[in-house]
């Protein structure tokens, strides 16, 4: 649990997740606003939300809708992966289990670079994808997509960040995302941007503080 701002009306968010990298920078971009911060890792009873959509608006509002029934309070889910256009759009929804159901981040960059092995530099065009889905328990939804482009590198650069950040190159500041410090890439990832999006959101209309 992570509180974040000054100490008022208490209002708390459930994140629907349990990878450290999306708290990390969730929480990191959300720390003004004055909120209580859950995750998955303090509701140990919640079950596994199988993210069986067929695009990430789907599991994002999956994950979120549960969540929010399940713990009484304002959930957020996010639901992101990386699409590569020489490989159609790959691995999508599928990017956390593109080399398998138990993967690891590793696992998965090294699935990508074999699936873009000959492809040069020009044809490695790849974007993030971002979906962060906000369900209130009285049933109210925010909704909120963006995108961040790029280009899948040769081999890995970079200890930073998360998932497949060290093979995402990011040609406006000529570093991949695990080059980057959380602060540089919150400013201009794809979760960044739609988390900055649901900020504005929030403060315009709630949500409202959970019943104590
Ligand atoms: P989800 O938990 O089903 O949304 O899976 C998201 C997966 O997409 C992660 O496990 C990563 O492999 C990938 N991904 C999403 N956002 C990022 C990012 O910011 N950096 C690197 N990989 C990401």
């Amino acid at each position: 649990m992570v509180i974040c701002g000054r100490q008022g009306v208490m209002r708390e968010v459930v994140l629907a997740t349990r990878n450290q990298g999306k708290i990390r920078e969730i929480t990191e971009c959300l720390r003004d606003l004055d909120i209580v911060i859950y995750s998955l890792n303090d509701f140990p009873a919640t079950s596994a939300v199988k993210e069986d959509g067929k695009n990430f608006r789907e599991n994002a509002l999956k994950k979120a809708r549960y969540l929010a029934d399940f713990t009484g309070k304002v959930a957020l889910a996010d639901d992101s992966g990386l699409e590569v256009e020489a490989l159609g759009g790959k691995p999508g929804v599928l990017s956390a289990r593109f080399a398998g159901d138990k993967a690891s981040d590793q696992d998965n960059n090294k699935k990508l670079l074999e699936h873009l092995k000959g492809f040069p530099l020009g044809r490695r065009g790849a974007s993030f994808r971002c979906v962060l889905a906000l369900a209130e328990p009285s049933g109210q939804e925010i909704v909120i997509e963006e995108t961040c482009q790029g280009v899948i590198l040769l081999q890995e650069r970079g200890g930073e960040g998360f998932g497949y950040d060290p093979l995402f190159f990011f040609p406006p500041l000529n570093k991949t995302f695990a080059e980057l410090t959380r602060e540089e890439k919150n400013q201009v990832s794809h979760r960044g941007k739609a988390l900055r999006k649901l900020k504005e959101a929030l403060r315009v209309r709630g949500p409202k503080p959970s019943p104590q």
